[in-house]
């Protein structure tokens, strides 16, 4: 068990890459904090955690609101002392070109996926401080290295959450605590539920291995580089894409 008794925070955690990342980390010994916009499926996950054997807790938080998650973050305190890991998770699309795209859709995607990674980071920063330890993991995407047509919002976003990291890696290795960016390729969850077939068919047949990836693919990097194995691994935008951009 790689994680065993790491208090984990898990933003978006009911769906999609998010919930196998909790469910990897229960596997791996972790204390699983799923939060989420929406708590009927945080209580699914958290139930099916518990009742595998885990220890996990469940909280209604929208990343965008920092007293959301300063009370998850205070209730985690007092229940566990400790935050050891902080997976960054939460994120939407809201598609268009530039030349269609409103102020809403941009505002609302760097407001979730920029903002909310800082928001949360923000709130457990201090806390792996003074313990001299902490991982912090964020998810960004193979369109936060290479851009994608139809998403300066969400390509802004996930440039944005590398820059975090490698700003993070600068300022917070000395004292103990490290910083990745994950960058998934396209991968099999509801987030692409927008998509039309034809679409994800094109995109299947661009990757060298023919195929999308399934969210426990994303999730096993997130859990090896929250583990001690990966720590000298700091400030790093990994790239997990079936080779998609060769
Ligand atoms: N699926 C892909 O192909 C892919 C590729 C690269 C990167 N990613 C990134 O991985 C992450 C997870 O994506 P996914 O595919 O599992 O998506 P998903 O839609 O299945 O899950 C996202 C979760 O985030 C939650 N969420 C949305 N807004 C929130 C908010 N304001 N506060 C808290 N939670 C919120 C949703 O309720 C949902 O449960 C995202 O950051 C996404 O950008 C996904």
């Amino acid at each position: 068990m790689r994680l065993k008794g790491k208090v984990s925070i898990i933003t978006g955690g009911a769906s999609g890459i998010g919930k196998a990342t909790a469910e990897k980390f229960a596997k791996e010994g972790a204390i699983v904090a799923v939060c989420d916009i929406n708590l009927d499926a945080v209580n699914t996950v958290v139930e099916e955690l518990k009742a595998s054997g885990a220890e996990a807790v469940g909280y209604k938080v929208d990343v965008t609101d920092k007293a959301q998650i300063a009370d998850m973050v205070g209730a985690l305190k007092t229940q566990f002392g400790r935050i050891d890991v902080l997976v960054n998770n939460a994120g939407i699309v809201m598609d268009a070109q530039l030349i269609k795209m409103t102020e809403d859709q941009f505002d609302k995607v760097i407001d979730i996926n920029l903002k909310g990674v800082y928001n949360c980071t923000k709130a457990v920063v201090d806390t792996m401080i003074e313990q001299g330890a902490g991982v912090i993991l964020n998810a960004s995407s193979v369109v936060g290295v290479y851009g994608n047509f139809g998403q300066t919002n969400y390509a802004a976003s996930k440039f944005g959450v590398i820059g975090f990291v490698k700003t993070w890696a600068k300022e917070l290795g000395k004292k103990g605590i490290r910083a990745n960016a994950v960058c998934p390729g396209f991968v099999a969850t509801p987030i692409l539920k927008s998509m039309p077939e034809k679409v994800i068919q094109a995109m299947e047949d661009k990757v060298p291995m023919k195929r999308m990836a399934q969210p426990e693919e994303i999730a096993n990097v997130y859990a090896w580089l929250a583990s001690d194995e990966a720590s000298y691994i700091n400030g790093a935008a990994i790239e997990v894409t079936g080779g998609l951009t060769l």
